[in-house]
């Protein structure tokens, strides 16, 4: 399903709807919420509403989809990042927060210790990199072929790094919200949700949830309209 806002400020608001409504649902079922954030640029504005908003804190857990290899303290964090925008600004107690080990100089290790940490999700947020990766998981990587481990911690070549990342067999587990925003994401947004099956972004096929497309008006810009 694809939902289209007019701009990024209400991508973040329909977004953060969405987020109080799956909270409040997993909460009432079962007394808990676990969800995965995703970094780069775009979530930022969703993480900061959801700081003003009633959700049950104390209820939901946090993983993260991907990290980069680095300290938590170190700008390129993803942890960082929603701990600065979110989780230092609301009542989660520390144990709800389950950060990969990116200062882990052994990349592989972070990603089998995730593996142990990690637990089922209800709900996953991802972003779309403009050569269609998703999470860590980058065009020509061996990470797309994956089927057994949950966490992998792939070398990125065009960035000169490894990175630790959800791999499909889990991100496939659960619902996932894709957020996507800006013109430079048109294209791409359009070769993904229309085109023939060859970039990361288009294995993410949830088998026991939902997939949901949030996109402001500039990211949709080029999908063809009925
Ligand atoms: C990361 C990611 C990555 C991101 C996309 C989109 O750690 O960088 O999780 O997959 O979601 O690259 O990033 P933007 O929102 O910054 O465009």
């Amino acid at each position: 399903m694809i939902e289209i806002f007019a701009n990024s400020q209400e991508l973040a608001r329909g977004a953060a709807e969405y987020f109080v409504a799956c909270s409040g649902e997993a909460v009432a079922q079962k007394g808990f919420f676990t969800v995965a954030l995703s970094g780069g640029s775009t979530p930022k504005l969703l993480y900061e509403l959801l700081v003003g908003t009633e959700v049950p804190w104390s209820k939901i857990h946090f993983f993260w989809s991907d990290e980069r290899h680095v300290p938590p303290d170190h700008p390129d964090s993803n942890y960082r990042m929603t701990y600065e925008a979110m989780l230092s600004r609301v009542p989660v107690p520390e144990g709800n927060i389950h950060r990969i080990h990116g200062e882990n100089p052994d990349a592989a290790e972070a990603a089998r210790e995730y593996e142990q940490t990690v637990q089922q999700l209800d709900l996953i947020l991802l972003g779309l990199g403009n050569d269609g990766h998703t999470a860590s998981i980058f065009p020509g990587s061996e990470v797309l072929h994956e089927t057994k481990r949950l966490i992998a911690a792939p070398w990125v070549e065009k960035l000169n790094t490894y990175r630790i990342t959800m791999t499909l067999p889990l991100l496939n587990s659960a619902s996932v919200l894709f957020l996507v925003s800006g013109a430079e994401k048109a294209e791409i947004v359009k070769e993904v949700i229309e085109g023939p099956k060859k970039y990361p972004a288009q294995f993410v096929q949830p088998v026991n949830g939902h997939l949901l497309w949030m996109l402001d008006k500039a990211a949709a810009s080029r999908l063809a309209t009925d």
